[in-house]
Order: structure tokens, then sequence, then C-alpha cells
């Protein structure tokens, strides 16, 4: 099987899988994050290949959806006739591109990892990432906002996981620091116009809270 078959049946499989996910990470999510993958890697000495699995993987196993080490990325690859260093690749990408907390140190190294991981955050950020964030929070029974709650920099992933706190602290604890936490220069100018549209949002919804108006 030819390298562009295995990502069309990767794409095929991962499409009807997670078509009837509704928690901020459905198929379309999955969809943008491997078209803004392939638009990132354009002009950059990377394999592509590594970049188009991950992407299109990169939710498979991720915590907030499966039982942890469930392990469906090596097996749904071992499906196929790809070298080992290859399949490893994909693995780590797939295994080290979620964001852990506010000051918990990021594993990525490959330039193929980097570019998938600035697409996954580039997505939970600017006017789809509000959209998200509220349908996670909502389909977690989150409250949107509570001002006596304020937001926490957490510092293990075991906290960051386990935190319960409302879709206006999640802006506070990972959306408005993901500008800074990006890897490459391309996806640094998209972030940079997401985050004021996150921005300008916070500010009229805090105004439109408190019924602040002049
Ligand atoms: P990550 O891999 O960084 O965890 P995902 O691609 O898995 O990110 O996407 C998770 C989506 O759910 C993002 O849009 C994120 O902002 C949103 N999300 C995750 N945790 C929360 C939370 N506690 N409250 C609101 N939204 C959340
Ligand atoms: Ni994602």
């Amino acid at each position: 099987m030819t390298k562009t078959e295995i990502i069309q049946q990767t794409f095929e499989y991962i499409k009807q899988k997670f078509t009837n996910e509704f928690s901020g990470h459905d198929w379309n999510h999955i969809y943008r994050v491997w078209k803004l993958a392939i638009y990132l890697a354009k002009n950059e000495k990377v394999d592509n290949f590594i970049i188009e699995m991950a992407a299109l993987l990169h939710d498979l196993d991720d915590y907030k959806l499966s039982n942890e080490n469930s392990n469906n990325v090596k097996k749904w690859l071992d499906n196929f006739n790809i070298d080992d260093e290859t399949k490893n690749n994909i693995i780590f990408i797939t295994d080290n591109i979620s964001y852990k907390g506010a000051e918990v140190e990021n594993k990525i190294t490959s330039l193929e990892g980097k570019i998938v991981q600035d697409a996954d955050r580039l997505d939970a950020i600017g006017a789809i990432g509000i959209a998200r964030a509220f349908a996670y929070g909502g389909n977690k029974n989150r409250e949107m906002y509570n001002p006596d709650i304020k937001p926490i920099m957490h510092k293990s992933f075991y906290d960051y996981k386990n935190s319960k706190s409302t879709t206006i602290n999640h802006f506070y604890e990972k959306l408005l620091l993901i500008k800074d936490k990006i890897n490459t220069e391309k996806a640094r100018k998209i972030a940079e116009i997401r985050t004021n549209i996150i921005k300008d949002f916070l500010q009229n919804f805090l105004s439109e809270w408190n019924v602040d108006i002049k």
C-alpha cells in the first residue's frame, strides 16, 4: 500500500470514528488540524507522511476521550507496512501533543511534532476556540463563569486534569497562554490574531456579565 493510500484509509477511519463526538474533539476539529498542519508544513523540510498521520490520529488516544494507554494509534499503525522509526515518531507525537498545564514541560522536539502541536493549539483559540471551550464545558457540566472561583496556573498534569473550574477560567489557565507556547513562526502570526479575538471576547463577556452598559 502506498503512503497516500494509508493516509486515505486513516482519514476515512477517523472520520467515521469521530463523527458523533461532541465534546470539542469532533471530526471537524481533526479535519481542521490536518489542513492547518499541511499549511504550516508547506516549504519546510519535513516528513509529510508523519505530519498527516499524526494530525489525523492525534486525538485517538487522548486522555480526555479514552482510557490512558489504550494504544489505539499503535494498533492502527500496525495494520500497515510502515517502518518502525516512522511508526515510533508518529506515536511519540500523538502521545505528547496534548496540553498538560501552564507550567508543565513540553516533550515535543521534532519539527513534525512541533507543527502538528501548533495546528492543534491554533484550533483551540480564535472564534472556533471560544466555541469549542463552551462546547467542552457544557459537555462536562461546567459553569460558564463564576467570579468567586479564580484561575489556577497548574504545576502538574494531575492537578490540571482533575481541575473542575469554569469555562472562562480555562481561557486564563490555557487559551491565553497558547500564543507564547507556539513552536513555529508561521503559526505564531496566526496565534496572535486569534488571541486578540479571545481577548476581545473576554472583555465583552465580562462587561455584559456585569451589565456594564454605558
Ligand atoms: P489539548 O490536546 O491541548 O488538550 P484538544 O485538542 O484535546 O486540546 O482540545 C480540547 C478542547 O477542549 C480545546 O478546545 C480546549 O480548549 C477544550 N477544553 C479542554 N479542557 C477544557 C476545560 N477545562 N474547559 C473548557 N474547555 C476545555
Ligand atoms: Ni485536538
